[in-house]
């Protein structure tokens, strides 16, 4: 994707100590960012805050990543937003999380707009309530012109259902003669899959600590580079983010082979 230098340069100004846009090497950078986005509810309640109040200061860590990867020129962010085993959490809980996705959608779609980012989702969307399905089907039919970034929000999302759900259409595509058993090929089952057409992600961000992987996209993080930061998602801004591209950068990514440098 395109960038802005100049206003590259003009977003990562008044440095911190530890970390300057220098310290990254931005021909190198990711194609594709995604994040797992934890630790809304322990920044909440390490204020002695409830911890629905930490998923509403995470919404504004999220803008500023987009914005943070717009300008850097990442083809695609996707983030975890709610999975398929968040619906054991309080229903308070999930009912605040399920308004503040349609209220925070339906506010940020100008800005989505301005920075010609076009939405996309990973997930069982029929399960959501209808104020929310209903404005995410706008947001996608509202985005689905602009030509920048890819911005993916995984909601009602688990690995293990999107890899099942794979399954059962192509069964079902085979039961029909449209495919034979011999044409399921790794790249047949990938289209099948709610990530179609992108690339795998190149860096998986996690916030909070946490070392595992949640049941969030077990079959594209085959060859990922995993970034954990201790910071929760709240306190997560744009040089957390350079942090994490300058880890990725000092990986040798093998893929299997031998050393590359
Ligand atoms: C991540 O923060 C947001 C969602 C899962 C919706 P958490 O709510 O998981 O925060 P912690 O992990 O309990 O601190
Ligand atoms: C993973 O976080 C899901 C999201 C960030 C949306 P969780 O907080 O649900 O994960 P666990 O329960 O700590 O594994
Ligand atoms: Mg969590």
């Amino acid at each position: 994707m395109e960038f802005d230098s100049e206003k590259l340069r003009a977003y990562y100004a008044d440095a911190p100590e530890d970390i300057t846009l220098e310290d990254i090497d931005l021909e190198r950078r990711p194609k594709h960012v995604s994040i797992i986005m934890d630790g809304n509810g322990r920044w909440a309640q390490a204020r002695g805050m409830d911890r629905t109040k930490g998923h509403a200061a995470g919404v504004d860590s999220l803008r500023e990543t987009v914005t943070t990867c717009v300008r850097m020129g990442i083809d695609v962010l996707s983030v975890y937003a709610f999975s398929t085993e968040n619906w054991k959490r309080p229903q308070r809980e999930v009912d605040m999380l399920m308004h503040l996705f349609a209220t925070t959608l339906m506010k940020e779609l100008p800005l989505f707009h301005q920075e010609n980012v076009q939405l996309r989702f990973f997930g069982d969307l029929t399960a959501l309530p209808k104020k929310t399905y209903d404005v995410f089907m706008e947001g996608l039919e509202e985005t689905k012109g602009n030509t920048g970034m890819i911005f993916a929000l995984a909601v009602n999302y688990g690995s293990r259902a999107e890899i099942t759900r794979a399954a059962q259409m192509l069964a079902q595509d085979v039961l029909e003669g449209s495919l034979k058993v011999e044409e399921i090929s790794q790249a047949a089952l990938e289209s099948y899959l709610y990530t179609a057409g992108l690339p795998d992600p190149d860096l998986l961000i996690r916030s909070s600590g946490e070392l595992r992987l949640s049941n969030y996209l077990l079959w594209q993080l085959a060859y990922t580079e995993f970034y954990v930061t201790d910071t929760y998602w709240p306190d997560f801004d744009r040089w957390e983010f350079l942090r994490a591209i300058r880890a990725y950068q000092s990986r040798d990514r093998r893929f299997g082979g031998v050393k590359t440098k």
